[in-house]
C-alpha cells in the first residue's frame, strides 16, 4: 500500500466532491482540519496516515451532502477500495468518520486516539476567527439574520424542527460554539481551543457594544 499516492488520490477525490459546497463543508475546511489533525497527531504520537485520511474524508458521508447516510458511507467505501486501501485501514477510517458524522443520540465518544484528534480538529475549525467567518457564511447561505434581540435559543424542539428552525448567527455562538472548548479530547486540542474561545468571547462583547451603541 503506497500511502503517499493514496493521500494524493484522496485529496483529489475530496476536492472534486466538495469544491463548490457553500454550507461550510468546502475544500478549505477540509484542508484546515487536515492540517490541525496532523499537527496534533505529531504531538500525540498517533497514526499519521489514519489521521490524515479520516480528516480528508470526514465530511464526505455527511447527511447534508447525501440523500441518505448509507449512500454517503457507500461513496467513501467505494473510493477506498478503488484506491486499494487495505481492509484494516478501511475499517479504522470508516469507524472514525461514521462516529463523527452521525450525531443521532448525542455526540458518541470517539473510541480511538486518531478519532479524538480528527474530532478536535473539526471542532477547532468551528472556533476562533475562522469559526466566526464560517458561522456568518452559513447564516448567509441559509438566509438567516445575524442577530434578532427576541430570538432566544429554542431548546425543546425535536431533531427535524431543530434543523429547520429560524435561528441567528449570534444564537449559534450560544447553542454550539461556546460549548466546544469543554468538548476537546486531547491536551493540544484543549490548548488551541482556549485562545479561540477567548477570541470569540471578545468578538461577542464588541458585537453587543456596537449593537447597543454604548
Ligand atoms: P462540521 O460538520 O464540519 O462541524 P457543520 O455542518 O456542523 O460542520 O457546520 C458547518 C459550519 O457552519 C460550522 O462552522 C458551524 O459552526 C456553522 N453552522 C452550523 N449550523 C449553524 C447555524 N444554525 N447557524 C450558523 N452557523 C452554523
Ligand atoms: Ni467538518
Amino acid at each position: 500500500m503506497d500511502k503517499e499516492s493514496i493521500i494524493l488520490q484522496t485529496k483529489s477525490f475530496v476536492y472534486q466532491q466538495l469544491h463548490d459546497d457553500a454550507t461550510g463543508h468546502d475544500w478549505w475546511h477540509i484542508y484546515r482540519v487536515t492540517n490541525i489533525a496532523k499537527k496534533i497527531a505529531v504531538i500525540e504520537n498517533a497514526d499519521m496516515f489514519l489521521c490524515e485520511m479520516a480528516a480528508l474524508l470526514h465530511d464526505i458521508a455527511d447527511e447534508k451532502l447525501n440523500s441518505t447516510e448509507e449512500e454517503g458511507i457507500k461513496k467513501v467505501k467505494d473510493f477506498l477500495s478503488s484506491a486499494n486501501v487495505n481492509e484494516v485501514y478501511v475499517s479504522r477510517i470508516m469507524e472514525i468518520i461514521t462516529t463523527m458524522s452521525f450525531k443521532g443520540g448525542g455526540n458518541p465518544p470517539m473510541k480511538t486516539l486518531e478519532g479524538m484528534i480528527v474530532q478536535d480538529a473539526d471542532r477547532l475549525d468551528a472556533m476562533g476567527a475562522i469559526g466566526i467567518a464560517r458561522t456568518f457564511a452559513y447564516t448567509g447561505a441559509k438566509n438567516q439574520l445575524i442577530y434578532h434581540p427576541d430570538m432566544d435559543p429554542v431548546e425543546k424542539l425535536d431533531k427535524e424542527q431543530y434543523r429547520n428552525r429560524k435561528s441567528t448567527a449570534i444564537n449559534h455562538f450560544y447553542e454550539k460554539l461556546f460549548k466546544l472548548k469543554d468538548l476537546m479530547n486531547t491536551d493540544m486540542g484543549k490548548e488551541m481551543a482556549e485562545s479561540r474561545h477567548q477570541f470569540m468571547k471578545e468578538y461577542i462583547v464588541t458585537f453587543f457594544i456596537e449593537w447597543e451603541m454604548n
